[in-house]
């Protein structure tokens, strides 16, 4: 269907890799990355891309850091593993409180797990466990927004505002109560973007009063949008409107910051940009270890975890939480982000790219939206900007950005949730690192396959 020069993975070959798994009516290449560094990956057929999405938002600090490499292994031939309930060790003594420091009063304690999926578990596991443990056992329903993304544990599946997913979900898993998020280029009707944020703070409050404030256990949100929403950054004022309701019904507020967190927005914490409206709980991941090795984190108050500790303790465990060499790369991730002042690059190079795609809106007509904060950068294609119409599911807009950026040395991640029913966007999320010639490159090359694919677009609309 698309005209593509690049080598599709196809023959049945022991093991497989991922791709095996996939469905086979994908119809967008997955070269075959041989090397990475700084924003660039280089295939088998020596083609080289720009990572204009950090992977999944993963590869803040850039591909290729010997110094992490190295620190990771120096770990490795110290002291590889030692299993957290037999026995402590330095680097996660470290990076915890490391973490801890950055993160700032209210998260003075840190549980370490292997990514972002377990983060997300644990973070419920705990608040539940609390709850038990502090006589309020009713606490059992989880509310969380539709659209949204928390992960593909089975659980956290249950927790995603994601339609699709409902028939996987039936009689096997109990999902989470909806509420709407706070979108701000696709409101309904009758409502500008600070009253349609009103409007979804409201349905919070009721849907917490409707089931019970004594049954409802957390309201979970990413407070800067990812995969799910395009990075969607509701106003500031829904922020003091969902704490003080968590607050006044004993509901515990909880920030999914696996993508948005990190610096990625310009602040260390996503959270760090509304001081007044702090949640309970934080997890991060993806840019923890930012690719050199698979972590996550649950940021939690002291006043919290050292209470549960003195009741019956958090005793949930996998075998790689606090993994030595993990923390030994997140300790040297920290490192790099000190010394490439990572997180103020994040606001001053985000701005240059915002910038240069609201020039590129003036030429290219489908663009719709360019929304988000710091690095963490979405755009939105559609194909009325006038009405917002997205573009019809047939017309394989998802699969087409990511072609046409391949032609043109571009790796782009672009996302619909819910069968496009909230429209079709790709991130615009480099590596914090990149540096200002290469954003002028990242920039031209999307121009370019911008261009081509509007014309594209335009050809196809004439059929
Ligand atoms: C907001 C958010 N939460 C949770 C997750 C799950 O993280 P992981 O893929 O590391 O399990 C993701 C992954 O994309 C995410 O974007």
């Amino acid at each position: 269907m698309f005209n593509s020069p690049l080598p599709q993975d196809s023959g049945p070959q022991a093991g497989g890799g991922q791709t095996a798994f996939y469905a086979r009516s994908n119809k967008v290449p997955l070269p075959l990355i041989e090397k990475a560094s700084g924003i660039y990956f280089w295939d088998s057929e020596g083609n080289r891309y720009i990572d204009v999405s950090s992977g999944p938002v993963v590869s803040n600090i850039g591909h290729g850091n010997s110094t992490v490499a190295e620190r990771m292994a120096e770990q490795a031939k110290t002291m590889e593993y030692a299993f957290p309930r037999l026995a402590r060790n330095h680097p996660n003594i470290e990076y915890s409180g490391r973490l801890a420091e950055l993160a700032g009063p209210g998260f003075e304690r840190v549980h370490l797990t292997s990514g972002g999926s377990e983060a997300m578990e644990n973070a419920i596991k705990f608040l539940r466990q609390y709850a038990i443990a502090t006589g309020k056992s009713s606490k059992t329903r989880i509310i969380t927004c539709e659209p949204s993304y928390h992960g593909a544990t089975i659980a956290t599946l249950a927790m995603n505002g994601e339609i699709l997913m409902q028939p996987f979900l039936d009689g096997f898993a109990e999902p989470s109560v909806k509420v709407p998020a706070p979108l701000n280029y696709r409101t309904p009707a009758g409502y500008d973007a600070a009253g349609y944020a009103l409007h979804c703070a409201k349905c919070l409050d009721s849907t917490i009063q409707k089931l019970g404030k004594e049954n409802v256990l957390a309201f979970v949100i990413e407070p800067i949008g990812g995969l799910s929403t395009g990075c969607v950054v509701p106003p500031g004022e829904y922020f003091s409107h969902i704490r003080e309701i968590c607050t006044r019904h004993d509901v515990h507020l909880v920030f999914d910051e696996i993508l948005c967190g990190m610096g990625r927005t310009g602040r260390f914490l996503a959270a760090h940009h509304w001081p007044e409206a702090m949640p309970d709980i934080i997890t991060l991941a993806k840019g923890l270890a930012s690719g050199y090795s698979p972590l996550g984190a649950v940021l939690a108050p002291a006043v919290m975890v050292d209470k549960l500790a003195d009741l019956s303790g958090f005793e949930f465990q996998y075998s790689y939480n606090a993994n030595p060499v993990s923390c030994a790369a997140g300790l040297a991730v920290l490192e790099e982000y000190e010394n490439r002042d990572l997180v103020n690059r994040a606001d001053s190079s985000g701005k240059k790219i915002l910038a240069g795609l609201k020039r590129l809106k003036t030429s290219i007509s489908i663009i719709g939206d360019i929304r988000g904060m710091g690095m963490l950068l979405a755009v939105e294609l559609v194909a009325d900007p006038k009405t917002k119409q997205s573009f019809p599911n047939e017309f394989c807009l998802t699969d087409k950005i990511r072609i046409y950026g391949l032609n043109h040395g571009l790796m782009i991640y672009s996302r619909q949730t819910s069968g496009g029913k909230y429209g079709h966007w790709f991130l615009v999320s480099p590596p914090l690192t990149i540096s200002d010639e290469e954003i002028d490159e990242l920039l031209e090359g999307l121009g370019s396959a911008l261009s081509e694919l509007q014309a594209n677009c335009l050809e196809s609309g004439r059929r």
